[in-house]
């Protein structure tokens, strides 16, 4: 039985008195569930002061990036180790912004997943595909493109820990969600690719979670899918309410 993991990427928003205002009121929300793994991931300028108002209860914190180096000439960018001390316990690489907005490849996803593993932060790898590949028939070759290339070299004994997040991209941000029989087809597939590239044992316990327009409306219907395990959440996840929501649909046997 995979533990649901239900994580909201706050992606460019929220000061640090909004994040910790929203941090405040979520760890109440949360303090009565039990079997899901939650997790907020604020900008880096609120990591800190979010992890610190969280600390003792169950919800974790991640970086939403972080640079394959440990340290270094690399002005701006933020390394595992600091994520580590700054209160994180897991990273989003690679997510579709990421590859889009600013030059990401499966080859640097490969080495921030290194950086990340090394560190001891739970990875959390996103892959999907566009709209044009979808349509031209190219889905499944781009995820395997990107799980091969992405997870290439990781040891068996550290890929416990790895979280894929299948994000399709057409459906990011436009509030047009994959269907649940959709999300099913492409997280069996990542399912089997992962299995080729760490094992069957590891592919079998990894958590394939759903990101793109999920809401408390849809949510559940997503969760119900035998191979979604949870969801990594946009917009939804701006607001507590609408966020412990989105965590009580998305675990709703166990919370
Ligand atoms: P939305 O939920 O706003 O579509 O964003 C999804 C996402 O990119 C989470 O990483």
């Amino acid at each position: 039985m995979r533990t649901p993991f239900i994580a909201a990427n706050w992606k460019m928003h929220k000061t640090v008195v909004e994040a910790t205002t929203y941090a405040g009121i979520f760890r109440e929300r949360m303090a009565r569930v039990r079997d899901a793994e939650v997790v907020l991931a604020p900008p880096f300028t609120a990591l800190h002061a979010v992890a610190a108002t969280l600390e003792g209860s169950r919800v974790g914190v991640a970086g939403q990036n972080l640079h394959a180096e440990p340290q270094g000439a690399f002005t701006g960018e933020v390394s595992a180790g600091m994520l580590r001390e700054a209160g994180a316990a897991y990273v989003i690489i690679g997510h579709s912004e990421r590859r889009q907005l600013f030059g990401e490849t499966d080859e640097t996803v490969n080495a921030k997943l290194q950086a990340a593993l090394g560190a001891g932060l739970a990875p959390i790898v996103c892959v999907g595909e566009t709209l044009a590949e979808r349509e031209s028939g190219r889905m499944f070759q781009v995820l395997n493109r990107q799980i091969e290339a992405g997870l290439v070299s990781v040891e068996a004994e550290r890929a416990g820990s790895i979280v894929v997040a299948y994000e399709p991209v057409w459906a990011i941000g436009t509030g047009r969600n994959a269907t649940p029989p959709q999300a099913q087809e492409a997280h069996a597939h990542i399912r089997q690719r992962v299995a080729r590239a760490l094992g069957g044992d590891i592919a079998a316990g990894c958590r394939v979670i759903y990101g793109g327009s999920v809401k408390p409306g849809n949510a559940g219907a997503l969760a119900a899918q035998a191979d979604v395990d949870g969801a990594l959440v946009g917009g939804a996840g701006l607001d507590p309410g609408s966020f412990a929501e989105v965590v009580a649909q998305s675990a709703a046997p166990a919370v």
